[in-house]
């Protein structure tokens, strides 16, 4: 009997650049396998769900992405490789630091007989040395592989696929699902083709359930690896509860669980074991200490454990 996911792969066509990123993928894996490096698969941002197939509307997923970008930038100084698998335009590590206007306010322009040069305003240099020495080190060192998606439909391609080129890494793959994945679609038979007409009055639509994919990643497609997903709630009594159903629905190894409003201060570490809470202080805070650093430290921590113990 075919499961629900497989269902779901049958029904969906991959996303057009399939094939290239499959490439990318596979080209950045088998780069780093060979020097013997630990690599860490982070998803990121939201997935949308079309209301159309020649979509004008679509259900989105809440997340901004910063979550998984500033986690990157962690894990890349932990000296990890990076697969970031995140949503078109959410942020991005190195990136994520000048977003809006900030960017080009650090910027100066002079013109003198015809030439035109820009500079960095003086007092922004401290500000962007540090990322852009960062990123550099990242991208020319070919550390970190960026891919995106838009839908539901593209996360599940490019996260398989993702999975196959990372089994060659077993035990030293590190998988942390922060990205907000929807949890009800409309199957592509439902979906009308073009733009949906409000002169028919108001749609009636019905939604389905999302196959969880946390199944087939921890029993078949890298089951040596450490899994880490998060959990985000919005009432605080079932938060921890939630993390403990799901660790022992899946049986990977860490579910960590955020609170919608304070995940930037807080969060807790479910395992088998026990929970741990990470929090931050208001002061740590106001002083730009992100709590990803935290959070990254202490995965790290039970991936470096469980190396030794497997
Ligand atoms: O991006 P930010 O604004 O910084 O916010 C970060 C965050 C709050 C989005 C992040 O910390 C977070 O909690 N992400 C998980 C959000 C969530 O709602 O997860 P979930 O309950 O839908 O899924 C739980 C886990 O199962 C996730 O790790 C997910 O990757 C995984 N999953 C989900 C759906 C699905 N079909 N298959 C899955 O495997």
């Amino acid at each position: 009997m075919t499961s629900r996911w497989e269902e779901f792969y049958a029904t969906h066509l991959p996303p057009s650049d399939f094939e290239d990123n499959r490439s990318l993928l596979k080209e950045f894996c088998d780069r780093h396998n060979k020097l013997a490096k630990r690599i860490v698969l982070i998803t990121s941002g939201g997935t949308t769900v079309p209301l159309e197939h020649n979509t004008v509307r679509f259900v989105d997923n809440f997340s901004a992405g910063n979550r998984g970008a500033a986690s990157a930038e962690y894990f890349l100084d932990h000296d990890y490789c990076v697969i970031f698998l995140y949503r078109q335009k959410s942020l991005e590590p190195f990136t994520r630091h000048f977003s809006g206007q900030r960017l080009l306010d650090m910027l100066d322009i002079h013109s003198t007989s015809g030439n035109t040069t820009i500079s960095v305003k003086p007092d922004s240099v401290d500000i962007l040395e540090p990322v852009l020495e960062n990123y550099k080190a990242a991208r020319e060192g070919g550390k970190i592989l960026y891919i995106t998606f838009t839908t539901l439909s593209d996360y599940f391609w490019l996260l398989r696929a993702s999975c196959e080129c990372l089994r060659v890494f077993k035990e030293r793959a590190l998988l942390y699902l922060a990205a907000a994945v929807s949890d009800f679609y409309i199957p592509p038979s439902e979906i009308p083709t073009h733009k949906i007409q409000s002169s028919l009055g108001g749609p009636s639509i019905q939604l389905q359930l999302v196959p969880k994919l946390l199944a087939p990643l921890v029993d078949s497609w890298v089951p040596h690896a450490f899994i880490v997903s998060f959990k985000l709630e919005t009432d605080e009594s079932i938060l921890i509860q939630k993390g403990r159903e799901a660790l022992n629905r899946y049986k990977h190894k860490l579910v960590i669980c955020n609170m919608l409003q304070s995940r930037r201060q807080r969060v807790v570490f479910v395992s088998l074991e026990n929970s741990i809470e990470i929090a931050l202080t208001k002061e740590q805070l106001l002083n730009g200490i992100e709590i990803e650093d935290s959070i990254v430290e202490n995965v790290i921590a039970n991936h470096d454990q469980f190396l030794t113990s497997s």
